[in-house]
């Protein structure tokens, strides 16, 4: 009789986001904004909305399908464009693109923060589940309230990268 290996789990690839990217990113970006109107309002320019000049840095995970999620992390701390494909979701990849984020936020001697507009619930109980904490809201331009949640005190240290831009999986 014909004996199969279990099949293994699929390979999740934390590391930097590249220029090679950025087309994958757009696509993924996309794909959210038709099902979850995110990025509101679809930018003019999609590159230079990822691209944006205050970067301190930014991410993906790579899926063995491709660019499955994305984050980045200005010079001033605060964590945004976090994204995951609506394929790749429930699987901890949020949780993990913002460990990615604090602890370079961590690195640079930043205090992680970040703002999510109230109705955002799914990005809400992300945020709540990795610790973060709540510390105000106020009313953007467009009447629309945010919250703003800042990182635990304890960050998870940045884990050694090897190669260079690779970053091992968190879990
Ligand atoms: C928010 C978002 C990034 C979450 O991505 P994700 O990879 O599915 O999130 P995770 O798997 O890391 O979720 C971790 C936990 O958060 C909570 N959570 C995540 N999505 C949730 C949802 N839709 N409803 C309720 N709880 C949710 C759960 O507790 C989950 O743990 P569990 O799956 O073990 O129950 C994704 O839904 C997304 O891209 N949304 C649109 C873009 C967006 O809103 N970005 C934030 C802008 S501020």
């Amino acid at each position: 009789m014909q004996r199969f290996a279990p099949s293994s789990p699929p390979r999740e690839r934390f590391r930097r986001r590249t220029r090679a990217d950025l087309g994958a990113c757009v696509s993924l970006m996309a794909e959210v904004h038709r099902v979850d109107g995110y990025p509101s309002p679809w930018p003019d320019d999609p590159v230079a909305w990822l691209v944006r000049p205050d970067l301190a840095g930014a991410w993906v995970v790579e899926l063995e399908t491709g660019v499955a999620g994305h984050v980045a992390l200005t010079q001033s701390g605060l964590v945004t464009r976090l994204m995951v494909a609506p394929w790749a979701r429930r699987r901890g990849l949020a949780v993990r693109l913002l460990g990615v984020a604090a602890a370079r936020a961590d690195a640079l001697a930043l205090r992680p923060s970040l703002q999510v507009v109230d109705t955002r619930s799914a990005a809400i109980a992300v945020y709540e589940s990795a610790g973060w904490s709540y510390t105000g809201a106020c009313v953007d331009v467009r009447g629309r309230r945010l919250l703003r949640y800042a990182a635990s005190a304890r960050i998870p240290s940045a884990p050694a990268s090897s190669p260079r831009d690779e970053i091992p999986s968190l879990r």
